[in-house]
């Protein structure tokens, strides 16, 4: 079953950010807002998610605890959503802990991570750098999921202006899937290759690859609400059916669809961890 993230929350200094700050300057002022906001130091377990904003959330949570450390010389563990991301954590000088650690029914207290696009709703297209498997993995395992994401990456719907949606897939039904995404209306998929070395397909952490598929802008709940179709007719999809359909697609491990707090209720009634049942 599909599960969904839980509350997506985008710092409003995100959006504030204007043109005159740095893309560099505008991520790391939105993560430094990100752990201000949503980080404390009684907290005990804090996913850390992948690519290059958190690195500035992780710069955030290290300047934090240097002036706040934890009472009691208590640990604060750190799950990271990749190999990537464990580095940073370790380059920090905080402390991972490997997800299977995590004590039975724990939630962690938080989990930030950074996006390629979000929408109205807090939905989330993630995986553009190849980690979403386990960055889904730890967003549906926390309390509160935390997207830190700069002015450039909030549009009313997903997929108007990044390209595609990241999927990760078993190498050897690759192809397979690629000709089920063509008949959910995908124009053009493509197997993500190693530009510049030429040295075959992207592989992830999982030694799986990546699909990059195309899709017309996704419809939100509420334009589901209103009366607009998102089943699929002529290609037009809402963000949950698409993301079910994708996820239904035998071969295909984990789709960078996130869902935002729309999911919130159900995830009450599923109970377990956050948990959907479909
Ligand atoms: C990696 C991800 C990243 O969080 C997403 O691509 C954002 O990266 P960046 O912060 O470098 O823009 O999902 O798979």
């Amino acid at each position: 079953s599909l599960v969904p993230a839980g509350t997506a929350v985008m710092p409003p200094m995100a959006r504030q950010a204007t043109s005159i700050d740095t893309i560099e300057g505008a991520k790391r002022k939105a993560a430094f807002q990100a752990v201000e906001e949503h980080f404390s130091n009684d907290m005990q377990f804090v996913g850390i998610g992948s690519g290059s904003t958190i690195i500035y959330g992780v710069e955030a949570i290290k300047a934090y605890l240097t002036k706040n450390p934890p009472k009691n010389d208590r640990y604060i563990f750190f799950i990271p959503t990749g190999f990537q991301s464990r580095k940073v954590i370790e380059q920090a000088g905080l402390m991972p802990m490997a997800f299977d650690s995590l004590p039975e029914k724990v939630m962690l207290d938080v989990a930030f991570d950074g996006a390629d696009e979000v929408d109205d709703e807090l939905n989330c297209i993630k995986g553009g750098g190849a980690c979403l498997f386990q960055e889904k993995l730890v967003a549906t395992r926390a309390k509160k999921f935390v997207c830190i994401a700069d002015y450039r990456k909030n549009q009313a719907r997903l997929m108007t202006k990044w390209p595609s949606i990241p999927i990760e897939v078993a190498p050897i039904s690759h192809a397979t899937v690629m000709r089920q995404l063509k008949l959910l209306g995908s124009v053009n998929p493509v197997l993500r290759e190693h530009t510049l070395a030429k040295t075959g397909p992207v592989q992830t952490d999982q030694g799986f690859y990546i699909i990059d598929a195309p899709f017309k802008p996704l419809l939100t709940a509420k334009d589901v609400a209103e009366g607009k179709d998102g089943s699929g007719v002529d290609g037009v999809w809402d963000v949950h059916t698409l993301a079910h359909k994708i996820k239904a697609i035998s071969g295909v491990l984990e789709v960078g669809l996130f869902f935002g707090p729309t999911g919130i209720e159900v995830q009450a009634a599923g109970g377990q961890g956050g948990q959907k049942p479909v």
